[in-house]
């Protein structure tokens, strides 16, 4: 390690330390998405997908939350726990696929459809979820999507590649999708997946129904040019659950390179390998030691969910949760 790197290695476990020292001070909660820095990773108290840090939230009986991931996460949190206090250590930590669509946007949208039923994807502002009739996350949208009546066309909204998933896997043809993206995982191409299987002919692969390529991957599944036993469309907590029980070795990893880290400190003996080093969301590596320091120390910066929205979104998560049981 050379001086520069061993300087910075002690100024991280400073900070390290005194976030600890100070989560104590105000007896906070500290919770870290699976694609945050590894060091906020070690610092919090829990790290998961975004509906189990929500869940969370609600559960937990420490009145102070500081919630490090981006911030409609920290919406979520904040619904699911009106009376107590949810911090976030950078406010612009925002999401591209969220950015999306408003509320504004989505009212037109329901006024074209009047019958439709709204089916939103977790990563979704308050307003627009209080707009919503069904909130689904990547690991329960088939699932939830399955149930609803069949005879009912369905707005989904925002991510068109789940949601081009999410119909091909029900069959359902009166799925309207929204155009929306997110900028880390629409940039993921077939072309990616055929070169890394040709590098990695044992690998198993991960891939996150938000990428780009999950039709095609869809595609070539069924036609049999991938092995169904090797490729696993699943959500970030899915994936983690998966590493535990299957028994490969070594993974491609198509979704944020964030949760490389989890996997590996808890798989020590497997191999992972991101399907691409460039995706990055730099929202989530906006939280930051100090910046969560910071948090700790001025107890900033809240996020609220006005009362009337946070209980007209809690509906659309709550059918959720019931469905998906
Ligand atoms: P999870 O809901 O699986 O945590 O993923 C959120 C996300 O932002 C994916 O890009
Ligand atoms: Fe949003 Fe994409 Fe970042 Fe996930 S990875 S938080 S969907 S911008």
């Amino acid at each position: 390690m050379t001086k520069q790197n061993n300087e910075l290695e002690e100024e991280k476990q400073k900070l390290m330390k005194d976030v600890l020292l100070w989560k104590e001070k105000r007896g906070a909660l500290i919770i870290a998405h699976n694609y945050e820095l590894p060091e906020i990773q070690d610092v919090a108290d829990f790290v998961g997908d975004s509906l189990e840090l929500s869940r969370l939230a609600a559960e937990t009986k420490k009145s102070l939350i500081v919630f490090c991931g981006v911030h409609f996460m920290a919406e979520s949190a904040s619904i699911f726990s009106p009376d107590k206090t949810v911090l976030i250590p950078d406010l612009n930590a925002g999401c591209s696929l969220a950015a999306s669509i408003d509320g504004t946007e989505l009212r037109k949208w329901k006024k074209m459809y009047p019958e439709a039923l709204v089916v939103s994807y977790v990563n979704t502002t308050a307003e627009v979820k209080a707009e919503s009739d069904y909130c689904v996350t990547s690991a329960n949208a088939v699932k939830i999507v399955n149930s609803l009546p069949p005879e009912k066309p369905i707005l989904f909204l925002p991510d068109m590649f789940l949601g081009d998933y999410v119909a091909k896997t029900t069959g359902r043809k009166n799925m309207i999708i929204y155009p929306g993206e997110c900028h880390v995982h629409a940039r993921v191409k077939p072309a990616d997946i055929i070169q890394k299987m040709d590098e990695h002919p044992q690998a198993e692969f991960l891939i996150h129904p938000e990428c780009g390529c999950v039709s095609t991957c869809m595609h070539y599944v069924a036609s049999g040019d991938i092995p169904t036993s090797k490729t696993k469309i699943l959500s970030t907590g899915g994936m983690m659950k998966h590493v535990q029980q299957s028994p490969a070795k070594e993974y491609v990893v198509a979704t944020e390179t964030g949760i490389l880290y989890r996997m590996k400190k808890d798989n020590p003996q497997k191999n992972f390998i991101p399907l691409r080093d460039d995706m990055v969301c730099e929202f989530m590596k906006m939280i930051t030691l100090p910046k969560l320091l910071n948090t700790l120390k001025n107890l900033v910066y809240e996020v609220k969910v006005p009362k009337e929205i946070a209980e007209r979104a809690r509906i659309p998560i709550e059918r959720m949760l019931k469905l998906s049981n």
